[in-house]
């Protein structure tokens, strides 16, 4: 098994007036990457920030951290060599927002970014399949995209157990309403890239639970590997 347990701070939850000093304070509390959540108001009924933020980001927290961005934006095939140029490693885009994934995929890779696909709740695991053999990582939303804080959907565990079994080695990110109490459905079903927002951010110990988020999720891999 080629896969690990990561766990993505999302920083939406943050204190957005300090950005840069809460992406240090989550990377020193254990993160492994920070997923970095893109709104356009237009894909989602929300905004949130773009890449000159994204660069700014890059220059306070140095050259190391890995920036997943999560680009919830209708366009995304606009963003690529500027989210590139800013410091990004991996462009997570949503299969919603493109009749031709493949071109986008090309082009992501050819920025020298990783590739993730995004899937929100209403879209079949079907739909993503045929691509899953040219990205880095599958990202199932657990809530609809657009705002932190929400209910868990844990009937998308189904996905995630489907994926894992289809492809091995992939990586799989769940999203939304990821925390202790609902960390070990995503486990289970096969998840290993664990973004979590609120309850990370807003804990008064969050090296605790990245840590409690990470050994749940390493147990689920030790115990799928045995079971083979
Ligand atoms: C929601 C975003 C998430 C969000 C997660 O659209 O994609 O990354 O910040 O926050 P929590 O973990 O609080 O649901
Ligand atoms: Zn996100």
């Amino acid at each position: 098994m080629s896969y690990s347990a990561k766990i993505g701070p999302s920083i939406l939850s943050s204190d957005l007036a300090c950005l840069g000093s809460e992406c240090v304070r989550m990377m020193e509390c254990g993160a492994d990457y920070l997923h970095l959540d893109v709104m356009d108001g237009n894909f989602v009924p929300n905004i949130t920030f773009g890449h000159p933020m994204v660069e700014c980001l890059r220059n306070c927290v140095g050259p190391d951290p890995f920036f997943d961005m999560h680009m919830m934006v209708s366009r995304p095939e606009q963003w690529v060599k500027p989210m590139a140029a800013a410091g990004a490693n991996q462009y997570t885009f949503h299969l919603e927002t493109t009749t031709n994934a493949g071109i986008l995929i090309k082009e992501i890779r050819e920025s020298g970014m990783k590739v993730g696909l995004a899937i929100k709740p209403g879209t079949t695991v079907e739909e993503l399949a045929p691509w899953a053999g040219q990205i880095d990582m599958a990202l199932v939303m657990t809530v609809e995209p657009g705002f932190g804080g929400q209910k868990f959907m844990e009937d998308m565990m189904p996905k995630v157990s489907w994926l894992r079994s289809q492809f091995p080695s992939l990586d799989i990110e769940v999203d939304g309403g990821v925390g202790p109490s609902t960390i070990h459905k995503c486990a289970e079903a096969g998840a290993n890239m664990i973004v979590s927002g609120s309850a990370v951010v807003s804990s008064d110990d969050p090296r605790s639970v990245i840590t409690m988020l990470r050994t749940a999720v390493s147990e689920a891999i030790q115990k799928r590997s045995l079971d083979r």
